[in-house]
């Protein structure tokens, strides 16, 4: 199904296809990808959770401080959806008494740009450079990695 268009555009499919099924797995320049449908916007990251692999594409979707976070069904661990933040429950040891609170790990999760035009939506691989930990379980040496977890 893939087909490149200029400016690195890849046509994923008809928007109300993609809207119907609501999660899409699609393998773009060997990538594999999860595009969601939720709440009236697309989102496309990068399939496999940056943690241990785990198959995003069937966690759940939950708001998490002020985030829309999808939770990897393998260990829960929490990635929001705008921008691959991992997110966890902490607490601060110099606060008297320590109050659990969501804090942010930084992007972990590879990110990647959904565009709709007349109908037809495409994706556009993140051109960004630095190594963000889901790109670990992507290609084939991610394949092997994932079967190990
Ligand atoms: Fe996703 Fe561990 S693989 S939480």
């Amino acid at each position: 199904m893939e087909k490149e268009q200029p400016g690195g555009l890849h046509f994923v499919g008809k928007k109300d296809e993609l809207i119907e099924a609501k999660r899409s797995f699609r393998t773009l320049e060997g990538r594999d990808i999860l595009i969601i449908y939720h709440q009236t916007v697309f989102y496309a990251m990068d399939s496999y959770c940056y943690h241990a692999g785990g198959a995003l594409e069937n966690g759940d979707i939950e708001e998490i401080a002020d985030k829309l976070c999808i939770i990897c069904p393998k260990h829960k661990y929490k990635i929001s959806l705008a921008d691959g933040e991992g997110i966890y429950k902490g607490t601060d040891p110099r606060e008297k008494p320590p109050v659990p609170r969501w804090y942010s790990k930084g992007v972990k999760q590879r990110i990647h740009t959904v565009t709709e035009t007349n109908g037809d939506v495409y994706v556009k691989l993140s051109e960004d450079t630095c190594w963000i930990e889901s790109d670990f379980y992507q290609g084939e040496k991610g394949k092997v990695e994932r079967a190990k977890a």
